[in-house]
């Protein structure tokens, strides 16, 4: 059997289109899952929305329509974005699916006879914006900490789950599995905070119908967060997807990280179900260093991101431009910027004038000793690692390197057919490499130099019989 890779993405709440941040979690499950589908792994991508709840509820009223049918208008904008931008994702799920409330309803059961969930009385604040049970201490003004509005003040009958009684089995999780949350600074943060101390998580609301019904009491509904973690695991229940569980990487925004790494691995534990290997938590990223939010701040949708200067240079510049794990500024400059100086002139100018130059002359097999050149197995370990931005860094460096050598050997002069074949069997692997974050490109690439993209290809020479032509520009300045 083939080893397998499962990723996840968040699942958005369709309270609205889908703007740069939700893009960014998406491409880079992509990113993660073409290049483990690349290295022959049995590869799952999944993605989807978060539907139920409190917030939603209430838009869905703002608009005058029911709350489902008010997602169902919202789904498909998530779907065409995600298509837009060329992601490949394996399944979509929706947590109004039947069978992912089924499968909610049997863990919540399972903790239920377990002992693990009690009934008892909330008493505290709950800001619906983030869906998120907040103490005093946590309010900033009396106002919520992230988006800074008034908080509510719940008072109403609720189960709770025993959390407290997980510390420690977290804590020795942390500390076995340092790879379980990751980057490792976050992991810290994590650590320290579970160290204080657990409160029991309030499990059920009853002031609101919009969810999924506790199995075990028909009155109250559960909390969005139990509902919308699940996900991960009822997706890999579907028939023929079982295989799946426990997902390789949750991909996640930092702010969700605490119900990531302390909620989701509590229920799991509870419920007798094996861990995820690791959660990994990207920074945010503003525009123009504003934060982007629809009541205060900018928002950039998708069709707006990929007018600037196309779908691959977006991607390229998402991955390029800030490290994985850190916070990140998007402006339109900055994208120009790195679309004319990094593809157009280094990538886009490789291509046409070693096509062009080989249309001319041809090219003669030879051993490829620039190729060596090529940090192959650094650039494996930075994937392992998630160091986006590194790869490419070391992808281009060798671009640079493969310019210089143009320029070097002037094979316009010489006309050296064996110079030239080694450019075009370099091109070759920079291509494949590409392939995660500029797919299209890389397609583009590999017909006109006549390659499959396949990883054992980087180092397979390329067969002299291609005819090789020179073809459209890739990248047109702007
Ligand atoms: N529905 C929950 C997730 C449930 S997962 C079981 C949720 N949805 S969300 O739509 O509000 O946000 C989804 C993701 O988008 C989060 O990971 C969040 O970090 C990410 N981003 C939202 N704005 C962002 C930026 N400005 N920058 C980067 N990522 C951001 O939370």
């Amino acid at each position: 059997m083939k080893n397998k890779f499962y990723v996840t993405t968040p699942i958005y709440y369709p309270n609205d289109i889908p703007h740069l941040g939700h893009a960014y979690t998406t491409l880079a499950a992509d990113v993660l899952a073409r290049w483990n589908k690349l290295n022959g792994k049995d590869v799952f991508f999944l993605t989807g929305t978060d539907e139920h709840g409190k917030k939603i509820e209430n838009v869905a009223k703002e608009n005058k329509k029911s709350p489902k049918e008010f997602v169902d208008e919202l789904v498909p904008k998530f779907k065409e974005a995600w298509k837009k931008l060329n992601i490949d994702y394996d399944y979509f799920i929706r947590t109004t699916d039947p069978e992912h409330e089924k499968v909610v309803k049997e863990i919540l059961q399972k903790i239920y006879d377990k002992g693990d969930i009690y009934l008892g009385q909330y008493e505290g604040y709950y800001c619906t914006a983030c869906e998120a049970y907040y103490t005093e201490k946590d309010l900033v003004n009396d106002c919520c900490p992230i988006h800074k509005r008034k908080i509510e003040l719940l008072k109403e009958e609720s189960y709770f789950f025993k959390l407290s009684k997980y510390q420690k089995k977290l804590i020795d999780l942390y500390e076995k599995h340092p790879e379980f949350i990751l980057p490792k600074n976050k992991r810290k943060e994590i650590i320290n905070r579970v160290k204080e101390g657990l409160n029991d998580l309030s499990i059920s609301r009853t002031s609101f119908d919009w969810g999924i019904k506790l199995p075990f009491d028909e009155k109250h509904i559960s909390y969005v967060w139990a509902d919308a973690l699940t996900n991960y695991y009822s997706a890999t229940r579907i028939k023929g997807k079982e295989k799946y569980w426990p997902a390789d990487v949750h991909l996640i925004g930092k702010d969700i990280i605490w119900f990531h790494t302390v909620y989701w691995p509590a229920i799991l534990m509870s419920a007798g179900i094996k861990l995820p290997k690791t959660v990994f938590a990207h920074g945010w990223w503003t525009f123009n260093n504003e934060k982007i939010s629809k009541s205060h701040g900018k928002v950039i949708n998708i069709d707006e991101l990929i007018s600037i200067a196309g779908v691959d240079s977006v991607r390229y510049f998402l991955f390029r431009n800030t490290v994985f794990g850190e916070d990140g500024d998007f402006s339109e400059q900055a994208l120009i910027d790195r679309h004319n100086n990094e593809l157009a002139n280094k990538l886009g100018n490789l291509i046409s004038r070693v096509s062009s130059l080989i249309e001319k002359n041809g090219i003669e097999k030879c051993e490829n000793k620039l190729l060596k050149k090529l940090k192959l197995k650094e650039i494996e370990k930075l994937f392992d690692n998630y160091e986006f931005d590194k790869i490419l860094n070391e992808i281009f460096g060798f671009i640079d390197i493969c310019n210089e050598y143009v320029q070097n050997k002037k094979p316009w002069e010489t006309k050296d057919k064996k110079v030239l074949y080694e450019l075009a069997d370099s091109i070759k692997a920079i291509a494949i490499l590409l392939f995660p974050f500029i797919p299209s490109t890389s397609e583009k690439i590999a017909k006109q130099f006549g390659f499959d993209i396949e990883i054992k290809n980087i180092k397979k020479p390329l067969n002299e019989k291609n005819k090789i032509v020179k073809e459209e520009i890739l990248f047109q300045k702007i």
